[in-house]
């Protein structure tokens, strides 16, 4: 095995991924804490990754068939990656705290790198990827978190891949994908999978009942929009409480018009550059009035 103290191995940049963090860093933390879900959904997935990362290796894969995938799920701007990443550090911030591991690696799998368009060359570098970039980043000993953002490029339903484009290929880069899950799980316990996607139809079935924990994201309903609103307001200076009537009626807007988390945070955003500069340079003056015109434009271009 090589050891490469985990600091070295920061910005490593290999085909198809590349280490973006050296876990626990605090700043990350607003990833975990900000995101609004469901508490259950945080412990489940908190829960598994520490289980699988500390505790997998000591069983057989048949006995326990544990693959180390979890899968989020749902509309965008739900908070998938924010949330995908705010996990990776908190479990690295646990394994740290109770002496499991000082440093964990997050990496990323970059999916440009598998082009779907080039015959043969997605399979090609789908098969890299599984069978030698991540092990080998695997063998420096360090638990190892690796984002797969949007699987469904990589996963590609069988069943739906046109077969007019390059379904040779489609088939073939997916059964890359399961046999490399599948010998990732096997060889190397130190490596959690957390893969992402927008459309959960568009995932071959294989690579979904290999998936441990999936949990779906919503639209968020009223009550999270009003606290995503009052958070987002904090941030510029600006105090209200989500339980205050016009927020509520503003969020209740929103949820008609079918808002994700995202835009609801950037409606503050709009707010606060659409009504001039004295504004723009002094957001803590936002009021109400100025955030309902937004809100109320998202009715009109319905
Ligand atoms: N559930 C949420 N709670 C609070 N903010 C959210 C939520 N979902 C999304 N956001 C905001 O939108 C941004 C983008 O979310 P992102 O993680 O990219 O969503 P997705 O991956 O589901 O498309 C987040 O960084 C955050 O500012
Ligand atoms: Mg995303």
């Amino acid at each position: 095995m090589t050891t490469a103290p985990a600091t070295e191995l920061l910005g490593l940049q290999r085909p198809g991924v590349t280490v973006t963090g050296l876990l626990p860093d605090p700043s990350w933390a607003t990833r975990w804490d900000d995101i609004v879900v469901a508490d259950e959904m945080k412990r489940r997935l908190l829960g598994f990754g520490l289980f699988c990362l500390t505790q997998r290796g000591a069983h057989s894969t048949v006995g326990l068939p544990v693959h180390g995938l979890a899968l989020l799920s749902g509309p965008p701007g739900t908070g998938k990656t924010t949330l995908a990443h705010g996990l990776a550090n908190e479990i690295a911030r646990t394994m740290s705290e109770r002496g499991f591991a000082q440093h964990t690696l997050f990496a990323v799998v970059d999916p440009h790198s598998f082009p779907s368009e080039f015959l043969g060359e997605s399979q090609r570098a789908v098969s890299r990827l599984f069978n030698d970039t991540l092990p080998e980043l695997a063998q420096h000993g360090h638990p190892l978190i690796v984002l797969i953002d949007e699987a469904e490029t990589l996963a590609v339903t069988r069943s739906r891949a046109s077969f007019d484009t390059n379904p040779v290929d489609v088939h073939r880069a997916t059964d890359a994908v399961l046999t490399g899950v599948d010998r990732l799980a096997e060889e190397h316990r130190n490596v959690l999978l957390v893969a992402t996607t927008n459309d959960e139809r568009a995932i071959d079935r294989a690579f979904l009942s290999r998936v441990d924990v999936h949990e779906t994201f919503e639209l968020p309903p009223t009550n999270v929009v009003a606290r995503i609103l009052v958070d987002t307001l904090s941030r510029l200076g600006v105090r209200l409480s989500a339980g205050d009537p016009q927020i509520t009626a503003l969020a209740a807007v929103c949820v008609a018009n079918g808002a994700d988390a995202r835009q609801v945070r950037k409606m503050v955003l709009q707010a606060v550059v659409s009504n001039g500069v004295d504004l723009a340079l002094a957001p803590e003056q936002l009021r109400v009035d100025h955030l309902s015109a937004i809100v109320d434009s998202l009715e009109q271009t319905r």
